[in-house]
């Protein structure tokens, strides 16, 4: 907005020391990386962020690469930390003398359905009002923007998964150049990384895994049987964190009311086996960019009017990636056999044919933007 003339204030509920380290999502895709360097905020990604050109299926105990690169015509990800980015904008925005409101209390959004929308948020013991054009609800999941919306004008889609993740980062150097995708039998393990010193590893587990019964050596040992493969090895280190993360797929629909514009989290939640979360909220961003931009320069609604659909064609394209890895590798507490040999067979097929390759690698590094 900053870069386009727009004003614009953020009203945070966390502290900036929390939302910069607070250990999130890592994977970005070539669109999500093209966007920051364009918008001058990419320096630090560009040294410090690991370029990966294919990840790594591993089944019955044998790995097999998806190579991005000749599959999607030269296309990566980068492995850099959502917390760096975080830090990153932080920087930028203080620079550049924008506005940051850490450690609001009690948010409420109120007249969006008229032409001067209001935000109500206490600060430091005193309460303000901010008269604004339009509200970007980039508040979560859990954030207050979207239940703020009239009942009866959303509806919900959603599907829960009958397990977590249980992630871990480690003091290990990473044990894999790329990620490692694992199907077993005794259920879904990812290795994955922050950088070229420490490991980020999850285990499936049960949704309501109590973390208290896992101790560290516990986790190692499970990693250790699910990751196995001949001639490989896995290397461990000090657990620095841990915790268990729930499995669901969600959207509403539509994606806007009056003058109320949700993005991210807020509007759709996909379960992290495609990595997309971050990637479909920097989406929508740029969608709602693109349209506020349009706004102020020609005064035509037309773009904002489209937000929720244009926002939402990508959505279930990602919904349906995110939802697919996640059957393919994870194991269901009610699978029978065939479910099972009908999940290898798929493996199978993805990593043996050209076209089904294909169509994983084009996913997973980002889907064109419209
Ligand atoms: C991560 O590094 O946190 C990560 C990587 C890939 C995923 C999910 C999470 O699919």
């Amino acid at each position: 907005m900053y870069l386009q003339g727009i004003d614009s204030i953020v009203v945070e509920n966390r502290s900036r020391q929390y939302s910069e380290q607070r250990v999130r999502a890592g994977v970005l895709e070539q669109g999500t990386v093209d966007l920051l360097t364009e918008m001058g905020v990419g320096e630090r990604m560009k040294t410090e962020g690991l370029v990966h050109h294919g990840i790594e299926l591993r089944f019955g105990g044998r790995g097999h690469r998806i190579d991005f690169q000749d599959l999607t015509g030269g296309k990566g990800i980068t492995i850099y930390a959502q917390h760096e980015v975080l830090k990153d904008l932080n920087n930028a925005r203080v620079a550049t003398g924008g506005q940051v409101f850490f450690e609001v209390r009690s948010v409420s959004v109120h007249d969006f359905d008229g032409s001067s929308p209001k935000i109500r948020y206490q600060k430091d013991g005193s309460a303000y009002e901010l008269t604004c054009d339009f509200i970007a609800g980039c508040d979560g999941f859990h954030g207050i923007c979207r239940p703020s919306i009239p009942a009866g004008v959303l509806t919900e889609y959603e599907r829960e998964y009958p397990f977590g993740w249980l992630g871990i980062l480690a003091d290990a150097p990473p044990s894999s150049e790329e990620l490692i995708y694992t199907h077993h039998d005794r259920g879904f393990a990812l290795l994955s990384m922050r950088t070229p010193h420490i490991s980020r590893l999850y285990l499936q587990c049960k949704p309501d895994e109590n973390i208290d019964l896992w101790s560290d050596e516990k986790i190692w040992q499970e990693l250790q049987i699910r990751l196995a493969s001949d001639g490989w090895k896995l290397t461990e280190g000090q657990v620095l964190q841990k915790g268990i993360t729930g499995m669901r797929s969600f959207v509403v629909e539509p994606m806007q009311y009056g003058r109320l514009l949700l993005a991210g989290d807020s509007a759709h939640i996909v379960p992290p086996t495609g990595a997309k979360g971050l990637n479909l909220a920097v989406a929508d961003v740029q969608i709602l960019a693109r349209a506020l931009k349009h706004f102020y320069d020609s005064g035509s609604r037309d773009l904002l009017d489209s937000y929720s659909e244009v926002c939402l064609r990508r959505v279930w394209k990602v919904q349906r990636f995110s939802w697919w890895m996640t059957s393919m590798l994870h194991r269901f507490p009610d699978q029978n056999p065939f479910d099972h040999r009908r999940q290898l067979a798929e493996l199978d097929y993805v990593t043996s044919s050209r076209a089904a390759a294909k169509t994983l690698a084009e996913n997973y590094v980002g889907l064109p933007m419209e």
